[in-house]
């Protein structure tokens, strides 16, 4: 069987870690910053490569962090392709994603800050992928209600929660989608919407609570909780 749905399709990762993170307000850019003695992006990074179908990384990070990065690959299987991120996330993935090669098939787009996501996860999201799908996107129902409220402040809307889901990395395209969606361009808080944008449907997979995204200092305690919690006997 080698047609197009059962041929082995080739993944590659693109991991941005290029933002400053100011809202973690720290004295590096918040990749950097150590989570129980390991930097966010060491993190990131063995979670990506314990997954076993990924044979491309890219790592999108700091212009200045670029040289020193790129030097320390040795012995990481797959090494990553280290490159200089941009002003907003959108160029950073863009960078990325220019530095994965033609030959992949298949791109997940990674927070680096999503740093204990669950290799399952990552599998979730290729299984879709391989089944198909030309976007999927992990998520997770929501716990509160939701409104939309308008610029007096006022309450303009209340969604059913039911329909409603928080979504997380890694988000997975084809090559072609993800490319179509960056050539068609705009501004979005994920890589999905502008593929929504494109009309390319967009598949949910189950998420996991420990794909939270470090942003504010109460979720790096979160994280070194959790790690704590791994670490005990
Ligand atoms: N990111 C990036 N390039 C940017 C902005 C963000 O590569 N120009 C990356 C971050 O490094 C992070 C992920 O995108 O891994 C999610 O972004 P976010 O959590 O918002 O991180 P920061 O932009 O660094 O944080 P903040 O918004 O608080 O400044
Ligand atoms: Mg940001």
């Amino acid at each position: 069987m080698t047609d197009a749905h059962s041929a082995p399709r080739t993944v590659g990762v693109v991991v941005v870690a290029a933002g400053s993170g100011s809202r973690l307000g720290a004295a590096v850019p918040k990749a950097f910053v150590h989570l129980a003695g390991e930097p966010i992006i060491q993190r990131a990074l063995a979670g990506v490569r314990s997954v076993a179908r990924v044979m491309r990384i890219a790592l999108v990070v700091p212009p200045e962090y670029v040289a020193v990065l790129a030097a320390d690959q040795d012995g990481h299987v797959p090494a990553a392709r280290v490159v200089a991120g941009g002003a907003e996330r959108t160029d950073s993935v863009a960078a990325g994603l220019a530095a994965l090669g033609s030959d992949i098939d298949f791109v997940l787009v990674h927070d680096a800050a999503r740093c204990l996501t669950p290799v399952a996860v990552f599998d979730r999201v290729i299984d879709a992928l391989q089944a198909g799908a030309a976007a999927v996107i992990p998520g997770v129902p929501v716990v509160d209600t939701i409104k939309t409220v308008g610029p007096t402040g006022l309450v303009t809307g209340t969604p059913e929660r039911g329909g409603l889901r928080a979504v997380q990395t890694p988000q997975g395209f084809t090559r072609e989608a993800l490319a179509a969606a960056y050539r068609r361009g705009g501004s979005a808080t994920d890589d999905a919407a502008l593929a929504e944008a494109c009309g390319i449907p967009v598949r949910v997979v189950d998420g996991d609570a420990r794909a939270f995204k470090i942003t504010g200092p109460e979720d790096l305690a979160r994280a070194e909780r959790l790690l704590a919690a791994d670490a005990e006997p």
